[in-house]
């Protein structure tokens, strides 16, 4: 593509538009909580979409409320896509997702700028609820996207407040007819801030992402027997309490025997009726287990479980368990992957082929599509936490890495 190679993106304006973003359900110091299908998600939304439209670009929305914007190319054919997510957690920062939608936003903007027009159409998306963090699982508008889960079933499911995602979705006016399976693309890259501490600890600017690790999410309910915390004795307690606090201990264990790549977090856990001087009845609680390699993901579940069997027995309270997510470990494509590596050494930056610990949009679409993923560092590793932040200059580094990668597979 002539003079694609001289183009370089505007990294104060891509800042900008991360600060008016952020400030959408703002957290102190610099983060937000924007979770899935609330009205502040709404507000975002709306946001995002303005700025699409300001740019005259095609917009979609589909029924479970993915939107995509395309810049039409010389030659019709499936876009070159790009994208991620503008959701948040609860508690979350300002580049987690909202970096890979801006940053594709701006790589369009600065092709218009040049008057260059791509062979291949270019369309940048954001695809809802990433995070599932209210609404499980995560990953769930790309995952319907491609037609992993049924859209009737994603808009039946019931969040952690008790609401449904097709009311939620309606209220804030994002239940859209665009078809679902949406349109395959020609190729799909995502840049993402690492969210751990890999490339900042190498001196490393770029992660050119090779693969996803394994998700499999688990909730946990514990039903036991209320009784008086002073005049029961500890052998006659059927302490719901006890045992959810015994999963999160025994995880850790397991985490920390297993080694490697194992990973275990145990993030929410809610006790009834909570109270100082009452043997808890029941415990709700959720584990999160990740790992790269499927067969040792399949074996920490299946010692979990025997866990749950022997601590059901040993403490006299009924286990249940209901599969939240679960994800198989996605390895990207190869020419890809090497585009973004080559185009980060082209630009001058170091560069590192890496896994990803988090999940992201770029696995659902590694089902359709060719994909990878570009990162770029987290200062400290910090992510999901309203102090994620990322350098101005790795903003610019991983931005230029996505506008060359993405012109080049765009090129005929
Ligand atoms: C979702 O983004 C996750 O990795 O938890
Ligand atoms: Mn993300
Ligand atoms: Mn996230």
């Amino acid at each position: 593509m002539t003079g694609a190679e001289q183009l370089f993106v505007d990294v104060e304006r891509l800042a900008a538009r991360l600060d008016a973003l952020a400030e959408i359900g703002p957290l102190e110091p610099g983060g937000s909580s924007r979770l899935a299908f609330t009205e502040l998600d709404g507000a975002g939304r709306d946001l995002v979409v303005t700025w699409m439209r300001d740019l005259g670009l095609e917009i979609t929305i589909d029924g479970i409320g993915n939107v995509i914007a395309t810049r039409q190319g010389r030659t019709e054919g499936p876009p070159v896509m790009t994208g991620s997510h503008i959701d948040t957690v609860r508690t979350g920062g300002r580049f987690d997702g909202c970096l890979g939608v801006l940053a594709g936003l701006e790589v369009i903007e600065t092709l218009m700028d040049a008057d260059i027009t791509t062979d291949r159409p270019m369309a940048v998306g954001f695809f809802s609820n990433e995070e599932g963090a209210r609404f499980p699982p995560d990953m769930m508008g790309s995952l319907v996207y491609v037609g992993g889960m049924p859209l009737e079933e994603a808009l039946d499911t019931v969040g952690i407040d008790g609401t449904k995602v097709r009311d939620e979705l309606d209220s804030i006016g994002y239940l859209g007819s665009s078809p679902i399976p949406g349109l395959s693309p020609h190729a799909f890259v995502e840049l993402h801030i690492e969210q751990g501490p890999v490339l900042e600890e190498g001196g490393v600017t770029i992660g050119a992402v090779e693969s996803v690790q394994g998700i499999s999410w688990t909730e946990i309910e514990i039903v036991g027997q209320s009784n008086h915390a002073g005049t029961t004795p500890m052998r006659l307690r059927h302490d719901a309490g006890y045992a959810a606090a015994a999963v999160s201990t025994f995880i850790r264990g397991l985490a920390d025997e297993m080694s490697g790549d194992q990973v275990a977090t145990c993030g929410a856990m809610t006790l009834h009726p909570n109270l100082v001087n009452v043997i808890a009845a029941n415990a709700t609680i959720t584990v999160d287990l990740r790992n790269t390699d499927d067969e040792l993901l399949q074996e920490a579940e299946a010692r979990l479980a025997r866990f749950l069997e022997k601590l059901a027995s040993s403490e006299g309270v009924d286990v249940t368990t209901r599969t939240l997510a679960r994800f198989e470990p996605v390895v990207f494509d190869q020419t890809v992957v090497g585009l973004v590596e080559a185009n980060a050494r082209a630009l001058g930056h170091s560069v590192v082929r890496m896994p990803s610990g988090a999940g992201h949009d770029a696995q659902m679409m590694a089902r359709v599509a060719p994909t990878g993923m570009v990162f770029v560092p987290s200062i400290d590793g910090i992510s999901h936490n309203p102090e994620e932040r990322t350098d101005l200059a790795d903003l610019r580094a991983g931005a230029n890495v996505l506008l060359r990668t993405l012109v080049q597979l765009a090129t005929n």
